[in-house]
């Protein structure tokens, strides 16, 4: 174990100026990647599936495959459960890892951006901080929109009115800390027909990280109702690549291709939702309760008309693989409040985000 973390960490500061060459963990293959397919030194090109490959610590051995697939360096705990992948090595506690954007001039500025996916051109708004250093490696953080609205509504935070809640809230609370990026849903949802819209967010990711300098340990994803389904089925299926979600008041509308990997969860969910039932939300976090190796509970919820909300953060969950659970008494909203079922004011869901996306460094 010292041995793999000794080589862990030199493969780090080989990431850190080779530029040519993919860091750990970083994307090195798939279809629509246009980025290097070469790994650093030490570490190994591996296939997960047609749209994703992955630099993974080990080297290749002459057949081509994986020969070091578990990497558990900083996790406390390394039991494998039946039915978890040793495979796919999840984005787990460790170094900064940079992206090839980092210590190059910036080529990426804030605004909307095009690409070509699957043959349909999609978009994205990108919100670069101010003060951009090229030298710092920042969290990316997706913020995905409801069903009908769009990335200018997370971009701007005005359809739920408030400036304040551009990206969830998450833009104020980052302070200049964190790359943002509203993608655009096809028919302003996320059908994710065929898996187009987790090779949407791959896209993007390659693209983002290529112009600018992203720590490929804290990529991050939140979105309300179809925006939380969608963030689901990133964590389902990029559990390797996101270190974290946050799904408000989502459902299963997107998939869970794979599904069967770790990733740190927050779910918000309201018990009056008429929507996309709490029922439903539970289930959606209790898959990630199960992979993450958590206690199971049955975590308490406030009682309709008390106007409050209840967070428990789940127990015995592996090192790095946090779940955390909020009900709260309203319906399907994206800002609720204790003292009101309304979707205005200040909300808990913003802070609550940051504070468990922003608990990871
Ligand atoms: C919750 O929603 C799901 C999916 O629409 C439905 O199958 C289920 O019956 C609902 N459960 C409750 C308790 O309303």
């Amino acid at each position: 174990m010292k041995s793999v973390l000794v080589s862990l960490s030199a493969l780090v500061g080989l990431a850190q100026v080779v530029y040519g060459q993919q860091s750990v963990w970083g994307q090195c293959g798939g279809i629509g990647y246009s980025g290097s397919t070469v790994c650093v030194s030490g570490a190994c090109c591996t296939f997960q599936n047609a749209y994703y490959s992955q630099c993974l610590p080990g080297s290749c051995n002459p057949s081509g495959t994986q020969t070091t697939t578990r990497v558990s360096t900083t996790m406390a705990t390394t039991t494998s459960r039946p039915g978890t992948s040793s495979t796919t090595t999840p984005n787990n506690p460790g170094s900064t890892s940079l992206s090839p954007g980092c210590g190059k001039g910036a080529t990426l500025t804030s605004g909307t951006k095009s690409m070509t996916v699957n043959g349909k051109t999609r978009q994205y708004i990108l919100r670069v901080p101010n003060n951009y250093d090229q030298n710092k490696p920042y969290r990316l953080i997706f913020g995905l929109h409801w069903l009908s609205g769009t990335m200018t509504d997370v971009a701007t935070g005005q359809t739920v009115q408030r400036d304040v809640w551009s990206y969830y809230g998450l833009q104020q609370l980052a302070g200049e800390s964190a790359i943002f990026v509203a993608p655009q849903g096809l028919n302003n949802g996320w059908a994710n027909s065929g898996g187009e819209d987790i090779t949407f967010i791959d896209q993007i990711l390659s693209t983002v990280e290529a112009g600018l300098c992203v720590n490929q340990k804290l990529r991050f994803a939140t979105g309300f109702s179809y925006g939380g389904a969608m963030s689901y089925s990133i964590a389902c299926t990029r559990a390797s690549v996101f270190r974290a979600v946050a799904v408000l008041s989502g459902g299963l509308l997107s998939g869970c291709s794979g599904g069967n990997d770790p990733i740190a969860y927050l779910g918000i969910h309201g018990i009056q939702d008429s929507v996309l039932n709490i029922s439903g939300g539970r289930t959606l976090r209790d898959r990630f309760v199960r992979n993450n190796g958590c206690n199971s509970m049955s975590p308490a919820e406030p009682s309709q008309g008390s106007l409050t909300h209840i967070k428990t953060e789940y127990t015995g969950c592996r090192s790095g693989y946090p779940v955390t659970w909020i009900a709260f008494d309203a319906g399907h909203i994206a800002a609720p409040r204790d003292g009101s079922t309304g979707d205005s004011g200040s909300t808990f869901s913003s802070r609550e985000t940051w504070s468990f996306f922003s608990q990871f460094t």
